[in-house]
């Protein structure tokens, strides 16, 4: 990388600094951009405005008056992504490994102030070895005025938080208050105490890339909602996704230019399979309503039963949250409770409208997920839908069963519009299940059980897997075909764009975190 960006050197660490130009190329070694280089390819060419580039750290022990660096290892500042203003710092761990200082802090915060007193997004680049040593408790409470503010400009400007290097400590907490947070394959990891401090407490072996690397979190633990193969594509992505959100939760999304025209969709026809039990993707049900190419996924390797992402659909920025047949038959757990509520928590905050789509057989049963609280995991879901102000509009393509009928964005918590295909099924259970509970007794005293099992599901298949006895009590308000679907979504959200609605008054709810 050394030579290809070589010309992005940052010419004040060269000036001022002992030894820059080595400084930098260990940077490249790793094959991680400078701080600098970051912040070039993430802006606007020509947009970036530093702040505070003169900034040093006022230790004197353990001979850091020495050892000034001007900006003292964090690169802050504003600038512009597609014309629209952010505020950027990025930690530059050729001084003192990026670690955080009092005035490190200090600079950190005056960016995250501006960018919350602004209404304009936050974005940090995070390569730190964490809490600068040399001085101790100063830069612990320098990490808890980040965390402060995190926490003070949650869901009033959107943060996002990659992960380009080391994040270790207490240090992680920041980005997990963000809204979004990316790692960097290889070059990144994030974790609470480092593999020695996991040796000697649990007599665990694991490297740093199995305890806390990119593949770790966004497959095991869901910290990280995305991950970049190298520097520039986490850039990328970062671009990407901002594109999807407004400034501050007072705007909307900017529209991009669209014109109605013929919006039938026949391909949409073509996805579900005859035979209920069979998998399909969900993805190509989103592919086939959006507009072409624009669906960005959140989370994509992680509670994988369920898809999140933004799109655009009509021109206007949507959020979607769909089941997916594919894994777990779509099932509802815990990791797809927690990830699909708190993408729908992030809409909320940001006036983006919620798809949803539904194809779901239900809760997923069994000893781990009950010990693992799906109770309170589930009510997650449940919660944040039933909070939501967005516009929220419903599609059920295939099964709606059971309590997962309710949280999938039903009527009855407040969903706007709710669609089925003529396919779907919406009931208690599937009509298996349902005929061995209610007709037990006919089925245990028939000639032949086997069947009359046969018979009576049919039965129960008649009267309720279909859509139209939840049409006839208004909880669907229309049974569309899939032909039609785009249409009918592209004007369901147009005519909700100017949707209020008032919330109880109050300090605020009481999520079941
Ligand atoms: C001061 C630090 C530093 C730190 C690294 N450096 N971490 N200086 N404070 N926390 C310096 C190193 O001395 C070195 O200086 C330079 O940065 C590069 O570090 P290397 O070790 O050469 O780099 P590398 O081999 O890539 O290893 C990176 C690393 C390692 C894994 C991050 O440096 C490391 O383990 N650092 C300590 C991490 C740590 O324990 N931090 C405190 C965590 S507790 P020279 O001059 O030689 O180039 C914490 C609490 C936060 O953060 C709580 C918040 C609530």
């Amino acid at each position: 990388m050394g030579n290809k960006y070589s010309v992005l050197n940052d010419k004040t660490a060269k000036a001022n600094l002992g030894g820059g130009e080595v400084r930098i190329e260990k940077q490249h070694a790793k094959g991680k951009l400078t701080a600098r280089e970051r912040i070039h390819f993430l802006l606007d060419a020509g947009s970036f405005e530093e702040i505070g580039q003169l900034v040093t750290h006022r230790t004197k022990d353990f001979g850091m008056d020495k050892q000034i660096f001007y900006g003292d290892g964090v690169i802050t500042g504003y600038g512009q992504i597609n014309k629209r203003l952010v505020f950027v710092f990025a930690q530059d761990f050729t001084v003192f490994g990026g670690s955080l200082s009092e005035t490190h802090a200090e600079k950190i915060c005056k960016i995250m102030d501006l960018a919350l007193e602004n209404g304009a997004p936050c974005i940090g680049l995070n390569d730190s070895g964490g809490a600068r040593i040399q001085e101790g408790v100063r830069s612990l409470g320098g990490y808890a005025d980040i965390f402060y503010r995190n926490v003070q400009a949650s869901g009033v400007i959107p943060q996002i938080s990659a992960i380009m290097g080391p994040c270790a400590g207490g240090a992680v907490y920041s980005p997990a208050m963000t809204d979004f947070t990316l790692m960097v394959k290889n070059t990144s990891f994030m974790f609470v105490t480092g593999p020695n401090v996991v040796k000697t407490v649990t007599n665990e072996t694991v490297t740093s890339e199995e305890l806390g690397g990119a593949s770790t979190h966004s497959t095991k633990s869901g910290v990280t909602h995305l991950t970049a193969i190298h520097d520039l594509d986490a850039i990328k992505k970062i671009k990407a996704l901002i594109s999807y959100m407004p400034q501050n939760n007072k705007e909307i999304t900017p529209m991009l230019p669209f014109e109605f025209g013929d919006e039938k969709r026949p391909e949409l026809e073509n996805i579900i399979p005859e035979n209920a039990n069979q998998p399909y993707d969900i993805k190509d049900v989103v592919k086939g309503i959006i507009d072409k190419d624009t669906f960005f996924e959140i989370h994509p390797d992680f509670a994988e039963n369920i898809v999140v992402g933004f799109a655009r659909l009509g021109g206007r920025s949507i959020g979607i949250v769909g089941n997916q047949p594919m894994f777990l038959a779509g099932c509802l757990d815990v990791h797809s409770s927690t990830k699909a509520a708190r993408f729908v928590r992030f809409c909320d905050c940001f006036n983006i409208p919620l798809l949803v789509l539904v194809d779901v057989p239900g809760f997923l049963p069994g000893t781990d997920q009950e010990w693992n609280a799906i109770i309170t995991n589930g009510a997650k879901l449940l919660y944040a839908f039933s909070e939501a102000t967005v516009p929220r509009i419903t599609l059920i393509t295939r099964k709606a069963y059971g309590g997962a009928y309710d949280v999938m964005n039903s009527k009855h918590i407040g969903s706007d519009l709710n669609y089925a295909w003529p396919i779907a099924e919406i009931a208690v259970m599937g009509a298996k299940g349902a005929s061995e509970i209610i007709f037990r007794n006919e089925i245990k005293s028939a000639k032949d059980p086997e069947a009359k099992l046969l018979e009576k599901e049919a039965e129960y298949a008649e009267k309720f897997a279909n859509p139209y006895s939840a049409t006839e009590r208004g909880f669907i308000d229309e049974v569309i075909l899939p032909v039609d679907t785009r249409r009918k979504l592209i004007k369901g959200f147009k005519m909700l764009e100017k949707k209020k609605k008032a919330c109880p008054d109050r300090k605020h709810g009481n999520i079941p975190l």
